[in-house]
């Protein structure tokens, strides 16, 4: 059985995509206008998804006033508001399209205390939606078995 918990949170925030390394033309070209120097905003809905165990002891796979302060801390304090390009610095040399983005805030959220960040999924416009997907966890190798001659 796996279970799965998903929570939204949005923030609107600008970019721009383009690469200094190409020409305004060539820029224009593969971005159109998302390539404009003044660069442009969206409201981006992000969906995370944490599987894992239920606890036992509150029935729940992660608290989300536990999930909503982590995400608060790890993502949204930075990028709420922002101009992705200047001011998230993963966004120096990387383009933040969405797929960048998925990735970019996937790996942020590494380390929740319980459950396991399952999925980003990204909302930018009615019509575009992107999503990154944890790997599989490599499986562990079991443990030798060790035999005891007694009991304690
Ligand atoms: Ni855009």
């Amino acid at each position: 059985m796996k279970l799965s918990l998903t929570r939204r949170y949005m923030f609107p925030a600008s970019h721009r995509l383009f690469r200094s390394d190409w020409s305004e033309e060539v820029n224009r070209r593969i971005f159109g206008k998302c390539a404009n120097p003044h660069g442009h905003g969206h409201n981006y809905a992000v969906e995370i998804t944490v599987t894992g165990a239920v606890d036992p002891a509150t029935g729940m796979i992660v608290n989300l006033a536990e999930l909503d302060a982590f995400v608060q801390a790890r993502v949204l304090d930075e990028f709420d508001h922002a101009n992705l390009n200047e001011q998230v610095p993963e966004f120096r040399d990387c383009i933040p399209t969405t797929e960048n983005l998925c990735r970019v805030i996937f790996e942020r959220l590494r380390g929740l205390e319980r459950g396991r960040i399952e999925r980003v999924r990204i909302e930018e416009t009615a019509k575009n939606s992107f999503e990154y997907v944890a790997e599989r966890a490599p499986a562990r190798e079991s443990a030798p078995y060790e035999f005891q001659e007694e009991h304690t």
